[in-house]
This record gives structure tokens, sequence and C-alpha cells, in this order.
């Protein structure tokens, strides 16, 4: 898509569709809406008075050949409640415009700013949700329509004073949207499409173009490195394993720097293993490498954004597979930082391979971990298919990250850690065991385990089974794979490193 910033007066914006929006009972008679109520004659006016222009939330109203301007279409979006509007509303909107438009096939639109919305954030919100909007999960359809798409998208409404905000948005907000869209590609691929040797061709393809370093370990780097939770996941499938490492370095790095690890789980089908899952649903498991490929994308932005800190991923990549060779319930393997793990249930595969994850991430110098991981259904039992799960070890790193998560508009949600629940992991002939014993809490044991790996290295985990994946289309955007945690963890690199950065 294309995008740019256009400082012209409304009448004269040319686009197939112009697109603002108006809040909950608002009367289109001043500023922005009240020139645009002139412009149609006072179109706005009657249809508020008539009550099918309410504002309310996602409400479309579209008018075609408006006399007074030069755009074919007027679309007015309902922005809901003003006291409850903000960037990530402001987000919605925009990517529900596109999705409302490109159905039409309408090529280019223009995106009217409200007079309250001129700033870098609010630009960077509307181009991200417009790229967003854009993408369509349909890589494999031999019939498609060509040019299905919004071409081009324009920033209006920015004075030409404020140029250079709407400039320094539309760069942010492009390389975060399509960074984001990067990391849904890989989680909408099929399992034979993505095996983890080719998640890794893709990674340092990507990592390569974007001039990050990528390194990446095949199963003889892994049995020297004695990763022994990874391979005991491996072990049972016919693909190898691989772990992919990938290293941003600041022009400005300074000696005992904070450096951030980003670990994801990247286990690109899930069958269970041994301890087989239903048929039912088991077609959904080639999400199950979500949190790696929210790592891949937000590293392809982060090496764009140019933080000030020095950023490392780590991302161990597996099949999970009842082979001949699979490891079995009651099977104790032992891990890369020695500890011993009786593997209850080979399904509870995720925390096995982020264990080697997370230790290597600690021998490369990482100071502060994030992980991401489709890990447990009990995470979606608990907050549904809203909210990610956030588990911390260290009070003010899990604050920043929830404070990015707000800006980011995704939602995050904080779970307990307690000691108490250390208990449910002791294992009777190993130091630990893979899943909780006791009722319920296995997200939370989950997370347990793998906090026996961060040591005193602050760690915040995001379990993001219940949100990582849509079964269904929203107004807002397509269904399949969300990218979801990319923009929170962009948004946490760049003021890690003390903010700034350079967006161009
Ligand atoms: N990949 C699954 C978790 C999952 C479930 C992701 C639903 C997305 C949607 C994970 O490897 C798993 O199978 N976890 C088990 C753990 C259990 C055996 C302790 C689970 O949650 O059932
Ligand atoms: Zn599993
Ligand atoms: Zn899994």
């Amino acid at each position: 898509m294309e995008l740019t910033v256009d400082t012209r007066a409304i009448a004269k914006i040319e686009a197939d569709a112009l697109v603002t929006y108006a809040f909950d009972q608002e009367k289109p008679t001043e500023g922005i809406l009240g020139r645009l109520d002139e412009a149609t004659g006072g179109a706005l006016g009657k249809l508020a008075a008539s009550g099918e222009l309410t504002g309310k939330m996602l409400e479309t109203t579209l008018l075609y050949y408006p006399a007074g301007l030069t755009a074919q279409r007027l679309l007015v979006l309902g922005a809901g409640k003003k006291s409850k509007f903000g960037t990530a509303e402001l987000r919605r909107l925009a990517a529900a415009a596109v999705r409302a438009l490109k159905s039409r096939q309408v090529k280019s639109i223009a995106f009217l700013a409200r007079e309250n919305d001129r700033s870098a954030e609010a630009a960077q919100a509307i181009v991200e949700g417009m790229i967003l909007a854009n993408f369509d999960s349909d890589k494999y359809k031999t019939d498609k329509k060509p040019g299905n798409e919004i071409i081009s998208a324009a920033l209006a409404g920015w004075e030409e004073s404020a140029r250079a905000e709407a400039d320094l948005g539309l760069a942010r907000g492009r390389i975060i949207g399509e960074s984001q869209n990067f990391a849904r590609e890989l989680g909408n691929e099929p399992s034979n499409k993505l095996t983890p040797r080719l998640l890794a061709d893709r990674a340092a393809a990507m990592a390569r173009e974007a001039g990050l370093s990528v390194e990446v370990f095949d199963e003889n780097k892994i049995a020297e490195l004695k990763m022994g939770a990874l391979l005991s996941v491996a072990q049972g499938s016919a693909e190898p394993p691989r772990m992919i490492i990938m290293t941003y370095t600041p022009a400005t790095a300074k000696p005992g720097a904070p450096v951030l690890g980003l670990v994801g789980k990247a286990i690109t089908f899930d069958t269970g293993g041994i301890s087989i899952k239903p048929a039912n649903d088991m077609e959904k498991m080639k999400y199950d490498m979500c949190g790696g490929a929210a790592m891949i994308g937000a590293m392809r932005a982060i090496a764009a954004l140019k933080p000030q800190c020095k950023v490392i991923a780590v991302i161990p990549s597996s099949e999970n597979m009842p082979g001949g060779r699979a490891q079995k319930p009651g099977d104790v393997q032992f891990s890369m930082a020695g500890k011993s793990i009786e593997v209850i249930n080979t399904d509870a595969e995720g925390r096995l391979v982020l264990a080697d994850g997370i230790a290597y991430a600690k021998q490369l110098g990482c100071t502060h971990l994030v992980d991401a991981a489709t890990l447990t259904g009990a995470v979606v039992i608990a907050l549904s298919n809203v909210n990610v799960g956030v588990f911390g070890s260290d009070q003010s790193f899990t604050d920043q990250l929830l404070a990015s998560a707000k800006v980011a508009g995704e939602k995050m949600w904080p779970m307990p850690l307690d000691d108490d629940y250390r208990e449910m992991i002791k294992s009777g002939i190993a130091d630990i065991q893979n899943v909780g014993s006791g009722k319920g809490g296995g997200a939370i044991t989950a997370a347990m385990f793998l906090k026996e790996f961060t040591g005193d290295t602050p760690w915040i985990h995001l379990d993001i089974a219940g949100t990582a994946w849509q079964d269904d289309t929203k107004p807002w955007n397509a269904k399949g794979a969300t990218g979801v945690a990319v923009r929170t963890l962009v948004d946490l690199a760049m003021k890690f490193g003390g903010d700034g950065g350079s967006a161009t």
C-alpha cells in the first residue's frame, strides 16, 4: 500500500473515498464535520436528525459523489463515546475503513483525522490499522480476485506545519504494521509449508534483508550445546529441529548496557506427541509457532526503527510428533541448564523447548527476558480470546511491558506467579515435572516451570494461546494468525533503549 500525507483542503482531496468519523450523538455542525456537512449540502445533518448517523462505534454511513468534494465517496464511521476514544479506537476505525471499502473495489482512500488526532502517535495508529486491515489470509487460494486491496492511502487533515509529525508516525506505522503482517503470514502457513528448517530459512532471509545478524543451529549443534529439552520434543519427528538466533546491535552499544532477550516458542505443528491430541481442531496446531513468529516480526521492526539497546531473539523450533522414536510419558530429560525434567505429558512441549531457549538467551548475555508462547489451553479458560496472559518476575519490568501494551492497543492482563505454585511442579524422580499436579491453574504452573530457568534475570512470559489466532474475520481484520505481541514488543524495545530510535 502506497502511503502519503495530504495537507490539501478537504474539498480538494482526491481519492476514491474520503473517510472520517463522528462521535456518539455528535452534531455535524462544527469543525471538520461541519465543513463536510456544508460540502454535502447538509446531508450529514439530515442523516443525524433522522437517526441514521448516530456515531455508534463502527457504524458506517457511505455517501456517493458528494457534490462539494473531489473525492468520489464519503465514509463516516461511528467512533463511539468521545470520552472513551483513544489511539486504540483510532487504529481500529482506520482498519475498519479499509476493510469496508476494499470489498467495494475502492483503490484509494484518504483518512481524515479529526481535530484532536493530529499527533505522530495518531498517524502511526492510523497507518498500522490500515496496513493490518489490507492483509488477507488467501495465499493458497487459486481463484483469488486480482487486486482486492487498497493500493494507496493518504493521511489527511494535517496542516503543513504538522507534516513532520505525520511523516514520523507514517514511517513508524508502516514498519510496525508490515512487520506484524510478516508474523501473521508465518502464523498462517500450514506445517507442510513451514517446517522448522523452512521457518529458519524465512527468518534468515528477512534478517539479511533487514540488516540483522542471524545464526541457525542444526540438530548437531543443538546436541553439542546439550539442549536436551528441545531435542526430546524433536526426537519423534522426521523433521529436524532448529534454533534461530537473531541479533540487533545498536550503532552505539555501551558495554554493560541492558540487553533485551526475546524468546519465542516455534512448534511448527503440535500433535501432542505420544500424549496425542484429539482430531477435532488439531489442524489449528500449525499456529503453535506464533510466539516465535511474533519475535521474528518484532525483530524486523526493531532492525528498521533502531532502538538504542541491543536485542537478541532466540527461537527454538521443532515439530511435536508421535514417531517411533518419540519421547514417552515418564521419560526424564536433561535441559541445557542442567536441570532434570520428568515429562509427564508430551503435549506440554512448549515449556520444554523454551527451557533451552531461555537458558541460551541468558548465556548470550540477555539481562532482561520476554518470552511469547501459545503455551496453554488453560489461559484460554482464564482469559478467553481477549487478553494475553502476562506473568512477570519483576514488577517494574512487567509494568513497563503493560504500559507498552496499552500504547500498542494490545489487550494484556497480569497473572499471578506465587511461590505456592512451585509445589505443583515438583517431581518424584527428577528436579521438576512438565505438568502441574493438583487442580487447575494450568497457565500458572506452565509459567512457573519456565521461571525455573530464568534465575535472577527479570523475565516476562506472554501466554498467547488464546489471542494468536482468530477463527472469524472481524470488521477490522482478517481471520487467521493475529500477529499479537509484535506491536507491544516493539514499543517496549524502543523505550527500553531510552526511546529515540530513528524511524526513517
Ligand atoms: N500448544 C498447546 C497449547 C494450546 C492450546 C495452544 C490451545 C493454542 C490453543 C500446548 O503445547 C499444549 O498442548 N498444552 C497443554 C498442556 C497440558 C498437557 C499440561 C494444554 O494446554 O492442554
Ligand atoms: Zn502441546
Ligand atoms: Zn504446543
